[in-house]
């Protein structure tokens, strides 16, 4: 039984020596199906976090550095320090690297949406050429500083949005240019790095409405020439959701576009519901994530050759995302824990014999009634 989440602690960052010499190498053990990438902050090119990183991932993503907020804190103004640091360590490391992300509605700077007197760009052709030049601005600098580094790039990030009647988010971005700045980026990005693989990349892929408006985005772009390699499935998931079915469904269907398909932000969730909260997460819930990650990866390796890669969104538990705000609750989503040692979910992948035993349906119901919260 696990009593409610009451406090804000996050795990500390983990200290301990991950040495793991009896352990397999995750992307050695992956090599003849896709590499394995994972997103890291500058704190992991050093110390346990490094040895972790360097023996289990051979791609990297980073968690924030080269949004454009970071990137370009003001206009014309770029500090590329932490971005450098981290594509140098892939380089030393002979490490693939993604690019994550050139276009978003979120962590942009303050400038990108407003005029020279700091108010806000209001619609119309004046403002959409302005925010337009900005864009390829950013895209330009950004892609030809790293064009011998980043591999494949998410050139345009979560731009659907299934509860409109188009299917497209209503951002600063498509209020000022309508969808016009989706194909901008894609081809300013392939004007200066013509070989990198350019890709869409959103959450919930496999939602069959959301999936509908992306498959039409998709042969509409393609449709008139935009240079669009593949999809990127966020891949932010649950110990329930999405099915397995549905993703073979959903990667089969962009593979008959003709594009490909990358797994870009893999994290399993310990709770199925956002008002679950819980402050420790109990064996059976560990072991039932580690079949789970099992057949995930059954899944992934199944489509060989219609997924070119895939990446966690972290490396282990002392670092996700999914213990921040909004939600503020302790998750353990990853396949190492706060000691950077292998969890259930990694042995699901790895070699399930050494998975624990499969908890029964009512043993877990036990975790369900704990963490329900009003
Ligand atoms: C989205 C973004 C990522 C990251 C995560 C969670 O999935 O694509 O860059 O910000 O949210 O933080």
């Amino acid at each position: 039984m696990c009593a409610a989440w009451t406090g804000a602690r996050t795990p500390q960052r983990a200290s301990t020596s991950s040495a793991q010499a009896d352990v397999p190498s995750l992307y050695k053990s992956l090599q003849e199906y896709f590499p394995i990438g994972a997103a890291i902050v500058q704190e992991d090119i050093t110390g346990p976090h490094s040895e972790l990183l360097l023996k289990h991932f051979n791609s990297i993503v980073m968690e924030n550095a080269m949004k454009m907020g970071p990137l370009q804190p003001k206009e014309g103004q770029f500090d590329f320090a932490t971005a450098d640091a981290l594509v140098g360590f892939a380089r030393v490391h002979h490490m693939l690297v993604r690019g994550h992300t050139l276009v978003w509605y979120k962590q942009n700077p303050d400038w990108l949406f407003k005029d020279a007197s700091g108010k806000d760009l209001q619609p119309g052709p004046e403002s959409k050429a302005i925010v337009l030049g900005r864009l390829q601005a950013h895209i330009r600098a950004v892609v030809s500083r790293y064009k011998d580094d980043v591999y494949a790039w998410d050139v345009v990030n979560e731009v659907i949005d299934p509860t409109q009647a188009d299917g497209f988010r209503r951002t600063k971005w498509y209020e000022l240019t309508g969808t016009d700045y989706i194909d901008t980026a894609f081809r300013t990005a392939h004007a200066i790095a013509p070989h990198a693989k350019l890709n869409i990349n959103d959450y919930n892929t496999t939602d069959p409405v959301k999936r509908r408006f992306l498959l039409n985005l998709v042969s509409a772009l393609k449709a008139r020439g935009v240079p669009i390699d593949g999809v990127g499935h966020q891949m932010h998931s649950n110990i329930d959701a999405p099915s397995l079915a549905s993703i073979v469904e959903t990667i089969n269907m962009f593979a008959s576009l003709g594009v490909d398909n990358q797994i870009t932000e893999l994290d399993v969730s310990v709770y199925d519901s956002p008002r679950e909260s819980c402050s420790s997460i109990p064996e059976d819930v560990l072991a039932e994530q580690g079949y789970r990650y099992r057949d995930l990866f059954d899944t992934f390796r199944s489509l060989q050759g219609r997924i070119s890669a895939v990446t966690f969104w972290g490396m282990a538990d002392d670092h996700t995302w999914l213990t921040k705000l909004p939600r503020k609750r302790l998750d353990l989503p990853l396949l190492f824990d706060t000691n950077l040692q292998p969890k259930p979910a990694f042995w699901g992948i790895i070699d399930p014999r050494r998975l624990p035993r499969r908890p029964a349906a009512e043993e877990l119901r036990d975790f369900q009634g704990c963490s329900a919260s009003q």
